[in-house]
């Protein structure tokens, strides 16, 4: 029998001991996930990203929205009564990358979507002042101007279906003429319309 006092009194037995802890306590609650339905499988009802609304979230990342906006409600009172549901992993099975963020100088966007209406969003990324007088946010007045680069749409959408999002055939041929024509600010307010609308929004 190992006594306390042999473990307590050597240092590589102690390093040794612990570290064995906290890989097993470690393993018993990471290693569920992977097989937990809730943190594997897509809530019911959700669909993939059409292939504007996949433009959309693109541009999110190219203009770094992710530095001021979280798209992840927490389960406290506090964030649900302000942005409804809290987020759950389910919503998430198909973002690569994940865009939960760890940033909050604007207000979570987890559940925006159907909050404002698209005239809305447009005014309010042209000019955020024009709409929120004390807003901190930058301006994007180019999205508005520039035509959408549909170019690596495909390519794009094929490499979400190796990583397990349902695409069809069809979803990535069509991609490019789904898009024809198409302003980066049409697809980024498609993608935020979409966010978190899957869970009944009670924002
Ligand atoms: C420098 C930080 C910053 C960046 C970068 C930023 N925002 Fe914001 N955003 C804010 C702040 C602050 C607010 C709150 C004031 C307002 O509504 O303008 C806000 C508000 C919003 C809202 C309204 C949210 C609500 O619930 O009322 C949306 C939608 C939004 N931002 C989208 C975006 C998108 C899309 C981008 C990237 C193109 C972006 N933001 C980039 C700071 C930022």
């Amino acid at each position: 029998m190992l006594k306390h006092e042999t473990i307590e009194t050597n240092l590589g037995l102690m390093v040794v001991l612990i570290v064995l802890l906290i890989s097993v306590a470690g393993l018993v609650e990471i290693v569920p996930l992977f097989f937990q339905r809730s943190t594997t499988e897509p809530v019911q009802g959700m669909k993939p990203l059409t292939a504007l609304q996949l433009a959309g979230r693109e541009l999110y990342i190219r203009e770094g929205c992710y530095n001021c906006h979280s798209q992840m409600i927490r389960p406290f009172r506090a964030e649900t009564e302000r942005y409804g549901h809290y987020s759950v992993a389910g919503e998430s099975v198909w973002e690569h990358p994940f865009l939960w963020g760890n940033n909050r100088r604007g207000p979570d966007l987890a559940r925006v979507g159907g909050h404002y209406s698209d005239d809305w969003h447009r005014i309010h990324l042209n000019q955020p002042r024009d709409v929120v007088p004390e807003s901190i946010m930058p301006a994007y007045p180019y999205l508005l101007r520039d035509k959408l680069d549909s170019e690596d749409l495909p390519k794009k959408m094929a490499a979400l279906r190796t990583l397990g999002v349902p695409y069809t055939d069809a979803d990535i041929a069509g991609a490019r003429a789904a898009v024809d024509g198409k302003f980066e600010i049409d697809a980024l307010v498609a993608y935020l319309q979409q966010l978190g609308t899957v869970i009944k929004n009670t924002r």
